[in-house]
């Protein structure tokens, strides 16, 4: 077992901030895990920024089991979460506790879904099978076609009151945390106040119990990012330079140097790193 779990996540509320990203690969797990996240988080945002597609709703379990099973080799210590895709959990709690088995099975520690209220009695048998269940309210992105598009939620007294009880269904059906997204800072502390369980932010303000934000976003994969993001690099552009610099290389012939190929590379070196 790794060394954070979900029930030392629910401990930390109050005590410590949650600290909690996406990853979706083998090397950016190991990153992840060796910069001391808590939780790293197969996210099904996986179809937007590593498939290309606009919005995700046609991420598969197949996807989300491949995806879970890379980043579960990398990581030691921290909670490894896998999201259940669109479709895998509403049709009815038997599909839903079929494809949750199938995550758990491919590495995670734990799953998340999107929605809590409605999906209270999925939630309940999960974890009493033994499966740690995190929920997800405020902008849930699989409901984006309804929606209209991805925007913030809980402005109107309506929105308030579904964005509550979900994270109090979601308290009761024993999920251990439930993730916060876009919703208006004084709505996200009211929801922390009001629950016993951490709740995790994206575009949600400081007034949570942890923070969770999407890989690319965070080190700048990509230059577009959404508005609530705080882009900690410039990683996007610094592959660019790299790539270029290589091209330059190639198309100069400075590339390969004496140094790279065999009748002059070091042999000793080259038998120690074999
Ligand atoms: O899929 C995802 O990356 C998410 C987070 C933004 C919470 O659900
Ligand atoms: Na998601």
């Amino acid at each position: 077992m790794r060394e954070i779990t979900a029930r030392r996540i629910i401990e930390m509320k109050g005590k410590e901030r949650i600290a909690m990203i996406t990853a979706y690969d083998y090397p950016s797990a190991l990153i992840a895990d060796r910069a001391g996240m808590d939780i790293i988080f197969i996210g099904d945002s996986l179809g937007m920024v590593v498939y290309g597609e606009e919005n995700t709703l046609n991420v598969t379990m197949e996807q989300m089991v491949f995806h879970t099973r890379a980043v579960s080799k990398a990581v030691k210590r921290a909670l490894v979460l896998a999201d259940m895709p669109f479709g895998s959990y509403e049709i009815n709690i038997d599909e839903g506790v079929r494809n949750a088995v199938r995550l758990i099975q491919a590495g995670a520690d734990a799953v998340k879904i999107e929605g809590g209220y409605d999906h209270r009695k999925l939630v309940k048998k999960l974890v009493r099978m033994g499966i740690p269940v995190m929920g997800h309210t405020g902008l849930t992105p699989q409901r984006y076609l309804r929606l209209g598009g991805y925007r913030l939620m809980g402005e109107t007294e309506e929105e308030i009151e579904e964005i509550l009880r979900d994270a109090k269904a979601l308290e009761k059906a024993g999920a251990f945390a439930v993730v916060l997204e876009f919703t208006l800072a004084d709505v996200a502390k009211l929801v922390t106040e009001e629950v016993s369980i951490p709740t995790i932010g994206i575009g949600a303000g400081p007034y949570v119990d942890g923070q969770v934000l999407v890989w690319h976003d965070l080190l700048g994969i990509y230059e577009e990012t959404p508005p609530f993001v705080k882009k900690y690099a410039d990683i996007g552009g610094m592959m660019r330079l790299a790539i270029e610099s290589y091209r330059e290389e190639v198309k100069g012939g400075v590339f390969p140097g004496r140094e790279h190929y065999w009748e002059f590379l070091d042999k000793e070196d080259f038998r120690k790193k074999a």
